[in-house]
Parts: C-alpha cells; structure tokens; sequence
C-alpha cells in the first residue's frame, strides 16, 4: 500500500499538458498551490507507482512570477517516476511538495561582469527560470548559456532561447553543444573539454577569470565535477557564504 501523503508537506496538483520535445524529452506544465520559490530552485513531485508513492527532486523552469508551475524531464530507462510521468493526462493529479529547495540561485553568486551557466541534458531548466526574471539583467554586463546535449534534437526550448536573444542581443550568449553528431552550429565536445581547449570562451568572446566571473553549473554530477576542477585550475573556488568565490553548483543525480 502506499504510505499516506502529508497534506502539509504535499499539494496535489493537476497537470495541465506535456509537451514531448523527443522520445525521452517532455515538458509537464501543472497547477498546484505551492509556496513562492526563488528562481533556480527545485521542489519534489510525487505519483503513485505500483501502489509506492514514488517521489523526486525537480527543477523549476518557470520564473516564479509565471503560473502554472512548469518542469522539464528525461525518462530514465526503468526510472520508476519519469514511465509514469510520460503517461500522464491533462487533468491528471500529480503531488507537489509545498515547499521549494535548493541554492543553485541568484541570492547565492556574488557579483561579477560576467555569469557563466554551464549545464548538461534537463539542467538547463533551473538556469531558463532565472533568465526569465529581471535579477540576473540588472546584475550582469553578459550573460553565456552553455548546453550540452548528445543530439541537436535535444536542444530544447528554443523559443525561449531565441525571445532572450532578441531581448538582450548583446548581453546574452547562448553556446550550444552537441556531443554525439556534427552541426554547423555547436561545439562538439564535453564542457570542460571545451574549457580546457578554449573553445567556449572563444565562441562567447568572453574569458572566465576570477576577476570577472561568476559561473554556476548543473546537471550530470560528472560534469560539475570535471567543470568545476577545470576552474579551480584557474584560480576559481567555490562559493560558501562565509567566504564568497565564483562557483556555485548542483548536481541532479
Ligand atoms: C536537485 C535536483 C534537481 C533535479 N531536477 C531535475 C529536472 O529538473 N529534470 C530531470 O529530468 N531530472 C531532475 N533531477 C533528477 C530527477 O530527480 C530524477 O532522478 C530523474 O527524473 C529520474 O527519476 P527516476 O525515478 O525515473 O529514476 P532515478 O532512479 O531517480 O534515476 C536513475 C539514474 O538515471 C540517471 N538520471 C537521473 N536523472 C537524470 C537526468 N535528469 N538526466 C540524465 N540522467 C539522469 C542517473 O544515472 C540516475 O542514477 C533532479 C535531481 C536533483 C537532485
Ligand atoms: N544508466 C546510467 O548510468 C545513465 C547515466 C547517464 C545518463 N543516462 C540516461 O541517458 C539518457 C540521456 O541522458 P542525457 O543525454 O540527458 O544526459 P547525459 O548523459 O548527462 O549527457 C548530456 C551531455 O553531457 C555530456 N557528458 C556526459 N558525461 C560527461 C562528463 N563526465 N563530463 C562532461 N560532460 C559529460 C554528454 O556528452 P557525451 O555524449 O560525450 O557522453 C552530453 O553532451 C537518459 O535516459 C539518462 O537516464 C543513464
């Protein structure tokens, strides 16, 4: 049986549609009456599976001013959540949890010229809500997105992307990177290869030094991992808020 659901912890939400991007891509808008959220957080959903109440941590992607409350996923291969949640229906209950978590936001990055985004596969929603509010454009001189994804048909969101473009056409870089085909268009490489290589500063015409950047990074813990020890090389450290650096990071698995 399933265990009993905390109603004060958990919100019971109705899905509002899903958006398939690719075989194992979706996007699931819902409604729910959670508590507000900073942009970049994450909050838990929740669906019975098999009897099990099977629950998971999940970015935001919408900006905390926008409603219904948006997130965007990848099935897992025998993922227990993502089978179910591709299965969903409009009008469907999901369970939210009230209450937002997590630092991979603006409150936590010092200020700087310059704001690296560095994320792999899903990772790029939590970075999508918070270029969605005015804080990170009032704060920044320039702004790179990186995405790294295996195809270009993961390169979702484009619409997004492209209306920050036409926002902020000198401030805002996106560099795309497709890891597993070439295209005309993105970088073909891991992150901190490209870091490494040169490659991501030369195609954002910005360098990444301790003097001018701040750089927060998400998704494949691989990654943040290799990323992070990439820039550490560099004279970057963490940010802890005793002692302020220039890196600030979250992992989804
Ligand atoms: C803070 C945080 C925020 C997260 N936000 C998101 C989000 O916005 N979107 C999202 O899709 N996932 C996100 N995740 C991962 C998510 O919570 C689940 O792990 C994932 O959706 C799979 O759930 P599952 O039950 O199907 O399988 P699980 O048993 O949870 O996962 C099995 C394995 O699949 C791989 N995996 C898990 N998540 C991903 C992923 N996103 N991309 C590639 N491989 C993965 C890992 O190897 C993992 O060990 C987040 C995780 C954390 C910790
Ligand atoms: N079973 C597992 O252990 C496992 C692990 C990861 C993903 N998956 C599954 O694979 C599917 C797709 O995942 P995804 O493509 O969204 O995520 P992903 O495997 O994290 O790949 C996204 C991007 O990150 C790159 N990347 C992978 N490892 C890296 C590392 N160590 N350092 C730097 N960059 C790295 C990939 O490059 P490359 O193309 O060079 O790898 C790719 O460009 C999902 O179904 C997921 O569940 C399974």
């Amino acid at each position: 049986m399933a265990k009993s659901i905390d109603p004060d912890r958990w919100c019971e939400g109705r899905v509002v549609d899903l958006r398939q991007w690719t075989d194992k891509l979706f996007s699931i808008r819902v409604e729910a009456d959670v508590q507000s959220f900073i942009a970049g957080q994450f909050t838990k959903l929740g669906l019975i599976v098999e009897d099990e109440f099977v629950e998971r941590p999940y970015s935001y992607v919408n900006a905390p001013h926008e409603q219904p409350l948006e997130f965007y996923f990848v099935t897992v291969p025998d993922g227990p959540l993502t089978g179910a949640m591709t299965r969903l229906k409009p009008g469907d209950a999901i369970w939210v949890m009230r209450k937002p978590t997590g630092f991979l936001t603006l409150d936590e990055v010092p200020d700087a010229r310059h704001l690296w985004m560095l994320s792999t596969g899903t990772a790029i929603g939590p970075f999508l809500s918070i270029l969605k509010t005015e804080n990170a454009w009032q704060r920044f001189e320039h702004v790179v997105l990186a995405h790294a994804v295996r195809l270009a048909s993961e390169l979702s969101f484009s619409e997004t992307i492209t209306s920050l473009n036409d926002r902020y056409p000198d401030r805002f870089r996106f560099i795309p990177f497709v890891s597993r085909e070439d295209t005309h268009f993105a970088i073909r490489a891991r992150i901190p290869v490209a870091i490494e290589d040169g490659r991501l500063e030369r195609k954002a015409g910005l360098q990444i030094t301790p003097e001018q950047s701040q750089v927060m990074i998400c998704g494949n813990p691989d990654m943040v991992k290799a990323t992070q020890a990439m820039l550490q090389e560099r004279g970057l450290t963490r940010n802890r808020r005793r002692t302020p650096g220039h890196l600030t990071v979250e992992n989804y698995w």
